[in-house]
C-alpha cells in the first residue's frame, strides 16, 4: 500500500529525510503538483491537521477535495473502502483520511491510490510525530540522547503512543509521567516533578475526556496541581528545556494559560512545521520526490 499509514512502516534514514525535506520546504524550496487532486477525508474532529494538511496541499499548488461525512454516501451505508475506491475511481490522486477506528487503513487493502493517515484511533499519527521530530531537530540539532517525558493522558493518546516508538529508534530516552490510571506501561514511569528537572522536553497531552469509559478520578483543578504545567513547575526546568503539546490545548487543565505562549513553549511551532511535514509526505506520496 502506497502512502503513510504509520512511522513503523519507516525506516529511521526514511524519517530523517522527511524531515530534513521539510526544513528546505520551509527555507523556501518550492514544488509545483498543479494538475494533482488530493481528498481530505477527516471522520473525526480536527483542526490542525485538517487545515494544515489543506494548506500544504495549496502550497504545492494541488487541488483540495473536501469530503463531508455527513452530506456523503456514507450516510447511506457506503464503506470507507468504497468511499475511497469511488474517489480513485474518478481520479482524485490521494486522500487524507482521519478515523475515529484503530487501523481503519486495513480496510483499504486494494486501493491503489496513496493514503496518508491524518490519525487513526488510539494508535497512529505518524504526521504529527514527524512535525514533533522536526521541532526537536530544529531546537537540538539532534536526537541522540535527548531526555523527553510524555505527561498526561497516555492510554487514550495516539501521538504518545506513535512517539513513543520512534522516538526510541531515533536514540532518545523516553519517559512517561501522569496520573496512573491513564499509565498503560508503553514506557518509563517517573514522578512529574522529576522530570520537570531532568528532561530536555517536557511534552503535556490534553485529557481526552471523550475517549474515556469511566470518569476521571480526580477534578480538573487537582489535575491541574498535580500533573499541570504551572509557571512554578516551568520555571524549574533546565534553561535550554522545551515545552511541547500536540495540541488542542485545555488551558487551566494540563498546561496554565501563560506557559503555552511562554518563551520556552514549542507549541505553535509545531503548528507551524506540520505545514512542511505535510507538504513533504505528499510529495513523496505523489511523485516519490524529497528534493526541490
Ligand atoms: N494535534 C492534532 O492532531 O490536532 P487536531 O485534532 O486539531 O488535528
Amino acid at each position: 500500500m502506497k502512502g503513510l499509514l504509520t512511522l513503523k512502516q519507516l525506516s529511521v534514514e526514511k524519517i530523517l529525510e522527511l524531515i530534513h525535506f521539510a526544513e528546505d520546504l520551509k527555507k523556501g524550496c518550492r514544488l509545483s503538483y498543479p494538475n494533482k487532486k488530493v481528498a481530505t477525508l477527516f471522520f473525526e474532529n480536527s483542526t490542525r491537521t485538517h487545515y494544515s494538511f489543506q494548506c500544504a496541499i495549496l502550497n504545492l499548488e494541488a487541488k483540495i477535495l473536501d469530503f463531508d461525512a455527513k452530506v456523503s454516501s456514507v450516510s447511506k451505508g457506503e464503506s470507507l473502502y468504497d468511499t475511497v475506491k469511488t474517489l480513485e475511481a474518478i481520479g482524485v490522486d490521494a486522500v487524507v483520511i482521519r478515523h475515529q477506528e484503530d487501523e481503519y487503513f486495513k480496510q483499504l487493502e486494494g486501493i491503489n491510490i496513496p493514503i496518508l493517515n491524518g490519525g487513526d484511533g488510539k494508535s497512529n499519527h505518524p504526521t504529527q510525530s514527524l512535525l514533533d521530530l522536526m521541532t526537536i531537530h530544529e531546537e537540538f540539532g539532534k536526537f541522540e540522547g535527548l531526555k523527553i517525558c510524555i505527561v498526561g493522558d497516555i492510554a487514550h493518546s495516539r501521538v504518545a503512543h506513535t512517539n513513543i516508538e520512534i522516538m526510541r529508534r531515533l536514540g532518545m530516552e523516553v519517559y512517561i509521567s501522569g496520573p496512573e490510571e491513564f499509565n498503560d506501561n508503553s514506557a518509563e514511569w517517573i514522578p512529574f516533578d522529576e522530570a520537570i528537572e531532568k528532561m530536555d522536553i517536557i511534552m503535556m497531552l490534553r485529557v481526552q475526556f471523550e475517549r474515556h469509559q469511566e470518569k476521571m478520578k480526580m477534578s480538573i483543578e487537582e489535575y491541574h496541581k498535580k500533573y499541570g504545567m504551572t509557571e512554578e513547575r516551568m520555571n524549574k526546568m533546565k534553561e535550554h528545556a522545551i515545552i511541547m503539546h500536540p495540541a488542542p490545548i485545555n488551558r487551566g487543565v494540563e498546561i496554565a494559560s501563560n506557559c503555552a505562549e511562554a518563551p520556552k513553549s514549542r507549541i505553535f511551532a509545531q503548528m507551524t512545521n506540520g505545514v512542511y511535514i505535510r507538504m513533504a509526505v505528499i510529495s513523496q506520496a505523489l511523485d516519490g520526490k524529497l528534493s526541490c
